[in-house]
């Protein structure tokens, strides 16, 4: 009876109901940045629950410094190669589209508009904003029109100039008061949930335990209610970036520049293609 249910539970489309019942449950949720076609598939049939397009394809797709630079359109184009990649699977993830830097501190009708425009043009599920306090009206216009939305407070890369660095954030009393009071407006503004990035693991544990709706830590320690790990840093794509919150579960660079280097080889000894892989 219980295996039928579980099997129930991994087959069912993941909305935000669900996450909110999983923290209830204890059950933990696990989001994976992507940002194609080809990865979404993948994060999909393997049972990722959410898949977040991350305004870190800024950096990890694009090779920019920052987030700051991806665009509106940018992040639209990602995500609809994203929605593509989930519907050719099984079409069980959530897909989480990042609002892109300046697209929601404007106004909140400029937010609203911009929110409208992920959802309408991508059929993503819902957005993520970063910020507490400075954003709830946009974020509460944005819930209002029936968009969801994700929240994202502690290390908020969309600041890293006013931050000065990518150290641990809220270490300090003060900090961490504002950060409670940040989750605790979010949630009272419709958040369905909150991604918490590099804070103190008994912060992350207190403010999960404090809200009712979940949240997502990166770099937060075990007692949030699920993780993400950008997908490329999980992979091993890209070894030279290497925090203590990143757990590396391949090494896909090493993998990919042994196959290319062997590839290159053949093409130039005249081993491929061979008669077999000719018309
Ligand atoms: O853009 C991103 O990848 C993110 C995650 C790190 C949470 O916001």
């Amino acid at each position: 009876m219980s295996t039928q249910t579980d099997s129930k539970q991994l087959t069912r489309q993941v909305t935000t109901r669900l996450v909110v019942e999983m923290k209830q449950r204890g059950e933990k949720i696990a989001m994976l940045t992507g940002y194609d076609f080809t990865t979404a598939r993948l994060l999909d049939s393997a049972g990722v629950d959410i898949v977040l397009v991350g305004d870190s394809a800024s950096n990890v797709f694009a090779g920019n410094d920052t987030t700051l630079p991806i665009t509106l359109d940018e992040m639209i184009y990602h995500t609809r190669a994203v929605v593509r990649g989930v519907k050719s699977a099984t079409g069980r993830a959530m897909i989480v589209a990042d609002m892109p830097f300046m697209s929601y501190q404007l106004s909140s009708e400029d937010a609203l508009k911009n929110a409208g425009r992920l959802m309408k043009e991508t059929g993503c599920h819902a957005v993520k904003l970063e910020g507490g306090r400075a954003v709830i009206g946009s974020v509460k216009r944005i819930v209002d029109a029936g968009i969801p939305v994700m929240g994202h407070l502690g290390l908020t890369p969309q600041s890293i100039y006013k931050f000065g660095s990518y150290k641990v954030r809220a270490k300090e009393q003060r900090e961490a008061e504002e950060l409670r009071s940040d989750a605790g407006l979010l949630e009272e503004a419709g958040a369905f949930s909150i991604v918490l990035e590099k804070i103190p693991k008994a912060l992350a544990e207190e403010v999960s335990r404090a809200i009712s709706i979940p949240t997502i830590g990166i770099g937060a320690g075990a007692g949030c209610d699920g993780q993400v790990l950008v997908v490329n840093d999980m992979l091993g794509l890209n070894n030279e970036f290497s925090p203590r919150f990143v757990r590396r579960y391949a090494n896909l660079e090493q993998t990919i520049s042994d196959a290319v280097k062997t590839y290159v080889a053949d093409v130039r000894s005249g081993m491929f293609p061979n008669a077999s892989e000719s018309y």
